[in-house]
């Protein structure tokens, strides 16, 4: 779905960390977002998602403001994942689950993403066990397996070595494709935004250069 702000303005204590007059970041494009750390990239990340609601200014999602329905349709994957001290195949089926699709249809998709993602060893560990850079390939698997149509990724290929990048740029561009998911992704990496996106944003201070 389109991310349309206008006249966002965020702040903590006195510090204006966000200030965007406009910014509009196109339906089934992949959008990158960079700029120098402290910049309010997972600031703005954490707006658009839904998650940090002491901003001023609008966030339209298809020209429309936040309802619960654009809320379930979108998801966000953050610097440090969170996942729960269950097994991870578990974590990987509870966004199916609370969206209520059926068992056998979940049990298909679950075992599709545990493939693609080649973390079929992974399946029965405590994602609490997990190491930094598979709890990232485990939580963008568990991002994508409800096929949401807006996808947030705030540096997701932080901690991860060359093989499984591959692998997360070619779902993350397979989901782009295929089901025409709208991607944004904060990266501080050049050349994977070369790779995966059509537009970038550059954030400085808050604002939006170019
Ligand atoms: N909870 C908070 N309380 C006070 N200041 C905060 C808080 N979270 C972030 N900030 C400040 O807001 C600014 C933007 O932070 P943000 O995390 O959005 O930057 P970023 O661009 O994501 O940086 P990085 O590249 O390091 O992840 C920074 O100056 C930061 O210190
Ligand atoms: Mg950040």
């Amino acid at each position: 779905m389109e991310v349309s702000i206008k006249n966002l303005t965020k702040s903590y204590s006195n510090k204006l960390v966000l200030d965007i007059d406009q910014l509009t970041m196109e339906k089934g494009k992949i959008t990158g977002i960079i700029g120098p750390n402290g910049s309010g990239k997972s600031t703005l990340l954490n707006i658009v998602a839904g998650l940090d609601k002491e901003f001023l200014g609008i966030v339209e999602y298809d020209k429309q403001l936040i309802t619960r329905e654009i809320y379930k349709e979108m998801t966000l994957v953050t610097q440090k994942p969170y996942l729960f001290r269950r097994k991870v195949y578990e974590n990987i089926e509870y966004p199916l689950k609370v969206r209520k699709v059926k068992k056998a249809e979940m049990k298909r998709k679950v075992k599709d993403i545990i493939e693609r993602f080649e973390i079929g060893e992974l399946k029965d560990k405590k994602a609490n066990l997990l190491s930094g850079g598979e709890s990232q390939k485990v939580s963008l698997a568990r991002a994508l397996v409800f096929e949401p149509r807006l996808l947030l990724l705030d540096e997701p290929t932080s901690n991860i070595d060359p093989e499984s990048i591959k692998i997360m740029e070619r779902e993350i561009l397979k989901f782009n494709r295929e089901i025409k998911g709208t991607v944004l992704i904060v990266t501080h990496n050049i050349e994977q935004s070369k790779r995966l996106c059509d537009n970038i944003v550059y954030l400085e201070e808050g604002k939006v250069g170019f």
